[in-house]
């Protein structure tokens, strides 16, 4: 009996190290362990062995049973626990790990130099309106005193939609967009994205200009300046020297282009300012009687003036970019510092 038990652990061990699987595990039990199964057929037998060796005998069935059920226990719950991982989908998220950070959005550079621009003119108390970037060529050119084959049209570089449709040039469609429709005295800005065909390190395709004008009686060419120079000294925060120089513009007469010394280079001289130590930043003048007559006011009455301000090159100076095309290039590392 003994060599029987002996051969009966062996079997056991064996085949439960085989097992993988816990249909498996119960075929094993009633094999073995079960009231009909191999170790309880030899404990039935303990009572036909002599008086002398059944107490050995019962103590080494019964530890060599307990053994077996413990091993038993042991691979049915390793069993269990594998089934249970392989269960579990691959891709479950480690709750432990560490968020990933959203990232803020932020406005565009140019999109805050154009609000801070319209902020300084409202509280100078022009009001603010929008037109179309898809303009009529009549807007864009004739009412501002530009007719068909003026020579000025050549200066605008113009995307033609068709022959009387454009994108528009400047924002200088909408003075007469408003005085058209309006009586003086009027103070508007109109702020918004104009197109040419022209691009290096100061000009791109398409840039943003903020327009304004004030119209009324006795105004003068002072009036201009004095606008002008309050402007510059709140968005630069100082006392920058301003250039008016004498320009043309068919709109405005007389007209001026106004520089700001160069912040780039203090004025000494860049690639940006083309040596000159000044960079320009606007066209302005006083509204042109013609303008006046179009729009139905009478030049006698009432005198105004208009300025186009390049909003890019307003960055530029203010953040110290030697390139404008930086702010189209989409670049997080650039648009990331303002
Ligand atoms: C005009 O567009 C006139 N409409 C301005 C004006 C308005 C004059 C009212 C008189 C009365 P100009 O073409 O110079 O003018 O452009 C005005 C400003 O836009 C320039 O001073 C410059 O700062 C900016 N600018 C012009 N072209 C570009 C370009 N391709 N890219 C970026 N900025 C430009």
């Amino acid at each position: 009996m003994e060599h029987e038990l002996q051969s009966l652990d062996r079997e056991a061990r064996q085949q439960l190290a085989g097992i993988t699987e816990i249909s498996q595990l119960e075929d094993f039990r009633i094999r073995f362990l079960g009231r009909k199964g191999q170790f309880s057929t030899i404990l039935r037998q303990l009572g036909t062995v002599s008086d002398t060796d059944r107490p050995r005998l019962g103590q080494m069935a019964n530890s060599i049973k307990k053994e077996i059920e413990e091993l038993f226990e042991s691979r049915q719950e390793a069993i269990r626990q594998a089934a249970a991982t392989a269960a579990e989908p691959a891709s479950l998220p480690d709750l432990s790990l560490p968020g990933r950070v959203q990232a803020a959005g932020r406005l565009h550079p140019v999109t805050q130099i154009m609000q801070e621009i319209c902020t300084i003119f409202e509280n100078l108390g022009f009001s603010v309106a929008e037109g179309p970037d898809v303009e009529l060529d009549y807007y864009n050119f004739e009412a501002l005193n530009i007719p068909p084959h003026h020579p000025a049209r050549d200066m605008h570089d113009t995307f033609y939609v068709s022959d009387s449709i454009l994108l528009r040039t400047h924002t200088s469609p909408m003075q007469a967009r408003i005085m058209e429709n309006s009586q003086p005295p009027l103070r508007v800005i109109a702020p918004g994205k104009v197109y040419r065909c022209d691009s290096d390190i100061t000009h791109t395709p398409m840039f943003h200009q903020v327009e304004g004008f004030l119209v009324d009686r006795n105004v003068s060419f002072a009036d201009l300046k004095g606008v002008l120079t309050v402007f510059t000294q709140k968005m630069f925060e100082r006392d920058l020297p301003l250039r008016f120089r004498p320009s043309f513009f068919p709109f405005t007469e007389p007209s001026a282009e106004v520089d700001i010394a160069c912040v780039i280079c203090g004025g000494t001289g860049c690639r940006v300012c083309k040596k000159s130590g000044w960079l320009e930043i606007l066209g302005s003048g006083m509204i042109d009687p013609e303008v006046f007559r179009m729009v139905g006011y009478d030049p006698e009455v009432f005198s105004g003036f208009a300025f186009g301000l390049g909003v890019e090159r307003i960055a530029m100076l203010k953040y110290g970019i030697d390139d404008i095309r930086l702010y189209y290039e989409n670049d997080q590392r650039f648009l990331s510092q303002f």
